[in-house]
Formats: C-alpha cells, sequence, structure tokens
C-alpha cells in the first residue's frame, strides 16, 4: 500500500516532513484559524481546546489514515509555514487528491504555494507513479483557483452551491491532472 513517504521531499524553497509532535502548537493555532477553515475545509469552524486537539493528533501520529499522506511544508529559512496532504490514496486506480495549506501568512504571494506544488506534483506522477492528482476548490478561494489552474489541472466539474459560508452557499470546483499532462 502507498502510504508512507519513502524518501525525502523538497522543491527548491520548501521542504516536506511528516507532522511532528514538536510542532503541536503550530498546527493548533492553524486549525484554530477560522479564516484558514473557511480556505481548506468543509467543516464549519468549531473552536478546539488544546486537550481535545492534543488527543487528535497523537492519534494521527500514532494511526495514520491509510490512504492518505500527511506533511508538514517547511520553507528554506527552517521556518514551518503550512501543511500538504494527499488524501484517497487509491493504488490500484492510481489516483489521489492533493491540498496545500500556507499556514503563515507572512509567505503568502511569494511563490512558497507553487513550489510546494510543484514538489508535491513530482512526488505524485514521478515517485509514486500516480496517473491522476485531483484538487477541490471553492469557489471564493481566488490563490487556489490560480496556482491550481496555473499548475495546468484542467476543471472538471462544479459541485453547486456546496459549502455554507458567510450567510450564503458557494460552488466547489473539482479538478484533475493527468500524468500525461503532466508530462506535456
Ligand atoms: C492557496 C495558497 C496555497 C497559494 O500559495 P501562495 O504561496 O500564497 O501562492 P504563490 O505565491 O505560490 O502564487 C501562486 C499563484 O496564486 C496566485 N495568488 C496568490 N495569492 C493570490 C490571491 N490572494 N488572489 C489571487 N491569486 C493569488 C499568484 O498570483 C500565483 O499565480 P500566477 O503565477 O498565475 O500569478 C496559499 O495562499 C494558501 O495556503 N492559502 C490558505 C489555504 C488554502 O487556501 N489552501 C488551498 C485549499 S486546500
Amino acid at each position: 500500500m502507498i502510504t508512507t513517504a519513502k524518501r525525502e521531499l523538497a522543491g527548491e524553497r520548501v521542504r516536506f516532513t511528516p507532522l511532528q509532535m514538536e510542532n503541536i502548537y503550530k498546527h493548533f493555532a492553524w486549525n484554530n484559524d477560522p479564516e484558514l477553515n473557511m480556505l481548506d475545509s468543509e467543516l464549519p469552524y468549531v473552536e478546539e481546546s488544546f486537550g481535545e486537539f492534543k488527543r487528535r493528533f497523537e492519534e494521527m501520529l500514532e494511526h495514520p489514515e491509510p490512504n492518505s499522506q500527511d506533511f508538514e511544508v517547511h520553507a528554506e529559512d527552517g521556518t514551518l509555514i503550512g501543511v500538504a496532504e494527499m488524501t484517497h490514496i487509491s493504488e490500484h486506480n492510481r489516483h489521489c487528491n492533493l491540498t496545500l495549506t500556507i499556514c503563515d501568512r507572512a509567505y503568502w504571494g511569494k511563490g512558497y504555494g507553487r513550489d510546494a506544488m510543484q514538489a508535491l506534483l513530482a512526488y505524485c506522477f514521478r515517485t509514486l507513479r500516480m496517473h491522476r492528482v485531483m484538487a477541490e476548490a471553492f469557489d471564493y478561494n481566488d490563490a487556489w483557483k490560480r496556482l491550481v489552474e496555473g499548475m495546468g489541472f484542467k476543471k472538471e466539474g462544479t459541485l453547486r452551491d456546496f459549502v455554507f459560508r458567510q450567510g450564503r452557499y458557494w460552488d466547489k470546483h473539482v479538478y484533475a491532472l493527468l500524468e500525461s499532462e503532466y508530462r506535456a
């Protein structure tokens, strides 16, 4: 089963590691950030106590989801700046879903997202030999839509009125990139 990162994963400026207990305070702060929640999760924001989060985080480290891979994203200056996740990894169908959150706002709009996506896609297609990588974007997330589209993902459809945020419904767009498109 494809479940663990087998080798060091890095871009030109970012480096990926597994989730680390020593960084739990940053993960806790990001987990309790309503804006990040709105951008990368369809679950409504619910503030979580440190104790509850710690139990969940320990469980994630001890018993990772079998068809997912979680990473911390570190900048070249060593700062932990975000997280990335491959989910719904299907070894048979050779597809997966990709998410990336640059959680530290000081690092937004400086090319870290693009560098991280390039490294993640190389890992998916070249190392894990995926055939298809998916990404999903809420309609209000212009940065993520632009990043994904800029990496060559094709929009395959729209789930209309999928999330309820700020008093109204918003669409969610589904994107995918095939191996042949990535290599071209
Ligand atoms: C979306 C995200 C990963 C982009 O990473 P980033 O490092 O800020 O973006 P980059 O500097 O690498 O830029 C990538 C592209 O996005 C565009 N972009 C960045 N911020 C933008 C913004 N606020 N609005 C519109 N486009 C934006 C850039 O112009 C660039 O496109 P271009 O090359 O065509 O000009 C990052 O902003 C983020 O993690 N946001 C919060 C969580 C999130 O939305 N995650 C995605 C869903 S899982």
